[in-house]
């Protein structure tokens, strides 16, 4: 916290720049968007399969828009099936080609159940977008009354729909790819925001023995000390803590995976990545994020379409490499 007047001026002066970069930063965006790819770089074509969870509104949706209209064949999931169809037709009426799937990452049998149709009718999938997520919080607000929502769907239901997916994941010379998103809000070693707690942030760093355990351990006590209402004084991140713990658990197991996932053998590889999509303009926001659902989904599907198939285990921001 700035305490004298020269800090205030300081801190206001960081503030400035920065926002100054991200801006011009949107806008080589915004320019790299219009490139189109050159057909050396598009390793993918009709029969590419992509699923993306969340899909009928907001960034899911955009991606699910954007990867269609790059040529591949999208699956929109939504937990609502009569959602999801009307979001498919705004999409088809747009000459995509975007089917549609009932897909909830809270139930493992609905999961099930979307593995088995999309084995049946596509023989697999490529690119999996792991979107879905959920926030109750605004503003300032901070409670951790859905906790147990927050975490399960966020953290869970990402892992859950990759245990699915991987055995899913088709053969391919450049790699099926997994997209991850998240959130800055989850870094460990961010400024602001951060664990308090220097040993666990050093052990959740350490990707030599980063392991699932650990991760689940983590999520565990902080679930724990929501149930018995110690959480305060717990250290965790003090911004939005229940989502933040969440994505800071997908972000350190997006790590942990790229690891085990780089053993597999050529022509089975498997990437993995995460990227924060800035702060967008969608419901989780209340609508009052300062990105566009296009500029959010950006960094997604530019991900999922990377040529350079062998970056995996890394966080992204606008097309750039942060640190976890
Ligand atoms: N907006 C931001 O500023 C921001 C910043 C950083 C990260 N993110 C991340 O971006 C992702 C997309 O968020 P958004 O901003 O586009 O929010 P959104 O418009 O609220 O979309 C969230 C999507 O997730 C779906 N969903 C929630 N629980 C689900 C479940 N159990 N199973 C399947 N789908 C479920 C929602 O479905 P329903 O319509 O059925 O509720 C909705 O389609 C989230 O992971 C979020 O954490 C967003």
């Amino acid at each position: 916290m700035p305490n004298s007047q020269s800090d205030r001026k300081r801190e206001m002066g960081h503030k400035e720049k920065s926002k100054e970069k991200k801006d011009k930063r949107m806008q080589q965006i915004s320019l790299l968007r219009t490139i189109p790819y050159s057909d050396h770089q598009r390793w993918w074509s009709k029969e590419t399969i992509a699923v993306v969870t969340g899909a009928n509104r907001g960034i899911g949706f955009e991606i699910c828009k954007q990867l269609a209209y790059h040529g591949i064949t999208v699956i929109l999931t939504s937990r609502d099936d009569s959602v999801a169809i009307e979001s498919i037709k705004v999409l088809q009426e747009g000459g995509l080609d975007v089917a549609c799937h009932k897909l909830d990452v809270l139930d493992s049998s609905s999961i099930n159940q979307f593995a088995e149709w999309l084995k049946e009718n596509y023989g697999g999938l490529d690119i999996l977008v792991n979107n879905a997520g959920v926030n109750f919080n605004f503003g300032s607000d901070n409670s951790v009354e859905n906790a147990h929502k927050v975490i399960e769907t966020n953290y869970y239901g990402t892992k859950k729909m990759i245990e699915a997916m991987i055995p899913l994941m088709k053969p391919s010379n450049v790699g099926a790819r997994i997209v991850n998103v998240t959130s800055r809000l989850g870094r460990l070693n961010g400024r602001r925001n951060r664990l308090d707690n220097d040993a666990l942030r050093e052990k959740l760093s350490d990707i030599e023995s980063l392991s699932e355990e650990i991760i689940d351990e983590t999520v565990n006590t902080f679930m724990q000390q929501v149930e018995n209402g110690s959480w305060v004084s717990g250290g965790w991140p003090p911004k939005f803590t229940d989502y933040s713990v969440s994505k800071l658990a997908v972000n350190a197991y997006t790590r942990f995976l790229s690891k085990k996932l780089c053993e597999r053998p050529e022509g089975q590889k498997i990437y993995i990545n995460c990227y924060c999509p800035g702060w967008v303009k969608t419901a989780l926001t209340g609508y009052a994020g300062s990105v566009t659902v296009e500029e959010g989904a950006d960094t997604g599907v530019w991900l999922s379409l990377l040529p350079d198939q062998a970056i995996t285990g890394k966080f992204f921001a606008e097309r750039r490499e942060i640190h976890f």
